[in-house]
């Protein structure tokens, strides 16, 4: 078989499979990558899953994220997933740091952005030019990894935190200072429930919002308006939330969502907040529906 037919055939096969060429062979764990030289942005008790996840970004995305409201090409982004470790009533052993102690270390999640690499993807499920795979512990590539199943968890997230769960972490991170909402407008009168449902998105990576649902990395927030702060049972709160003696009616969750460090000094809660007034109304009156 001749080269320029075997290529033909290859084509065909590609079209013929569907999603065409979505190939996470090609995203790379770097050969440099060490722990101690990416940066480690963020750290994640699982409560829901049994997990502690450690964030870690590459130089070039460390750089882009001071500046830009996109991660350039070249960023890299790599997930370190570990089971917590169970004490002996199969509860995670949590240090004096709060975070689950590390056991079985699972895998890496990594993804990785090049010019033009998103084009394999259906519009309905691109993000933007990111690509994903998991490597195992022994950095084996996993290129049996459904990347569509990455895309569709990850696509919530939008352009405006380009399909990065922990953005806003990486940001406040890399930017020294948490930004202080300094225009702040008013809460807007009443809020728009279907918007403060998208606007959730920006929740939705650290709260469950079902009742039902365990914690993840922070407290399930079914039934929050009303509630004590610092009070959901099984939730390892910062010492400056457990000492806050307030209750999340609507002016208090309006200024947390503002800046919660300007409400509880120290919170384990990296969020830099919302500027404007309505997004917060928006956000405040789905909260009030999860009651
Ligand atoms: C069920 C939804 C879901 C799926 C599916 C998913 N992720 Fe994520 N991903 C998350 C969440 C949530 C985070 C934030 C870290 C945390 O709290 O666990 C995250 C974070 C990451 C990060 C760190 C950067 C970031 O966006 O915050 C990487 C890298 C990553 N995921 C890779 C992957 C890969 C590779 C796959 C597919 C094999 C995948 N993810 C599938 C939910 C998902
Ligand atoms: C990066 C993860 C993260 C994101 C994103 C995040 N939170 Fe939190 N949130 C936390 C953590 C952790 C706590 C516990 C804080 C502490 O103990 O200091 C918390 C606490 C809270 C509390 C107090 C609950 C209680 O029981 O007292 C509310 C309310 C809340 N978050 C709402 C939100 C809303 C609404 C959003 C989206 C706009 C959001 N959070 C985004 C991690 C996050």
């Amino acid at each position: 078989m001749n080269r320029l037919f075997a290529a033909a055939m290859a084509l065909g096969l590609a079209l013929s499979a569907g999603v065409a060429g979505a190939d996470p062979k090609r995203v790379i764990l770097p050969a440099d990558y060490d722990p101690a030289t990416y940066l480690l942005y963020g750290i994640h008790n699982r409560p829901d899953n049994g997990q502690v996840r450690y964030l870690y970004a590459n130089k070039v995305a460390a750089e882009g994220a001071k500046r830009d409201a996109a991660l350039p090409n070249g960023s890299v982004l790599v997930m370190e997933v570990y089971k917590a470790k169970l004490d002996t009533a199969g509860q995670p052993v949590v240090g004096a740091d709060g975070l689950f102690q590390k056991g079985d270390f699972l895998q890496y999640s990594v993804m990785e952005k090049q010019a033009g690499w998103g084009a394999d993807f259906p519009a309905t499920l691109r993000n933007g030019d990111w690509n994903y795979t998991v490597y195992t512990p022994d950095k084996v590539n996993k290129t049996d990894t459904k990347e569509e199943a990455c895309l569709a968890c990850h696509l919530p997230l939008g352009k405006g935190a380009d399909y990065v769960l922990s953005w806003d972490e990486l940001v406040v991170k890399v930017r020294g200072a948490v930004p202080t909402v300094t225009a702040s407008t008013a809460a807007a009168g009443a809020g728009d429930v279907d918007r403060g449902k998208a606007l959730f998105t920006r929740c939705s990576n650290c709260h469950t919002a079902d009742k039902t649902s365990k914690h993840k990395v922070g407290p399930n927030l079914g039934g929050v308006v009303g509630r004590p702060a610092g009070k959901a049972p099984g939730f390892a709160y910062s010492t400056a939330l457990q000492g806050l003696g307030a209750s999340w009616d609507e002016a208090k969750l309006d200024a947390w969502l503002a800046g919660p460090q300007k409400v509880a000094a120290g919170t384990k809660m990296v969020f830099p907040g919302f500027a404007q007034g309505q997004d917060r109304a928006d956000l405040i009156a789905y909260l009030k529906t999860l009651n």
